[in-house]
């Protein structure tokens, strides 16, 4: 299985027929030269939630590509209204058997809404996913802080977890270290930092924090064999 990491909380994941994106946001990532227009066969979008720099360029990739976005009950309504038909819609909780394997959608600590034209477009709650494929389970949290649920995905024996340390919006590295200690991944990627400002961290600092899991950091349009 290949793992690209596009910056940000952007992932391609591709192991056999299954050629996925996971918040594809691209168009305005500072950290990635990969654009939608890159991406000519895809099997699946997972959308963790509505803000931009996750849904992306979700409508666009998924128009061309045909490709099957799976994402919450709200953000897949959205994308229906916009055209799109191949969709799956899930929620909080629910795991399902697609092609590839399975995915869990899984809760997060965050927000989650679409800004359009200057309105705010309801986008249900956030989320994350567990998806199972090529005997392999890797975690993405989505955007969230710290939360008791982590506890609950030890029982999952994540061979990955990909998590966000950039602080402010999400966990920053002591809590994502925490968050390792109860999901109990063998690896860990850390995300959702450096790409402005006010979400800069450390990853090697991170590192020196987590146990008993194999930190890798991942340079933006980097790829990791899994
Ligand atoms: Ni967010
Ligand atoms: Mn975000």
């Amino acid at each position: 299985m290949i793992i690209k990491y596009l910056g940000h909380a952007a992932f391609y994941i591709e192991s056999g027929d299954f050629k996925a994106l996971i918040d594809p946001f691209l168009r305005g990532n500072p950290q990635t030269k990969s654009r939608p227009g890159d991406f000519k066969e895809l099997s699946h979008i997972f959308v963790t939630h509505g803000h931009s720099d996750h849904l992306g360029d979700t409508l666009e990739i998924a128009k061309r590509t045909q490709a099957k976005v799976v994402s919450n009950y709200e953000i897949v309504n959205y994308l229906m209204s916009k055209g799109l038909i191949n969709v799956h819609p899930m929620h909080i909780g629910g795991r399902v058997k697609l092609g590839f394997g399975t995915v869990k959608m899984t809760s997060a600590v965050h927000g989650s809404s679409i800004n359009e034209d200057g309105q705010i477009i309801y986008a249900g709650n956030p989320g994350g996913f567990v998806i199972e494929t090529d005997g392999k389970k890797i975690y993405h949290a989505g955007d969230t802080g710290l939360m008791m649920d982590m506890k609950l995905l030890e029982d999952e024996m994540i061979d990955l977890a990909i998590l966000p340390i950039g602080g402010n919006f999400t966990m920053d590295i002591e809590d994502a270290a925490k968050a390792v200690a109860m999901i109990k991944p063998k690896k860990v990627v850390p995300i959702h930092y450096d790409t402005f400002d006010i979400i800069k961290a450390s990853p090697e600092a991170f590192e020196k924090l987590v146990k008993d899991a194999q930190v890798i950091i991942m340079k933006p349009d980097e790829e990791y064999r899994l």
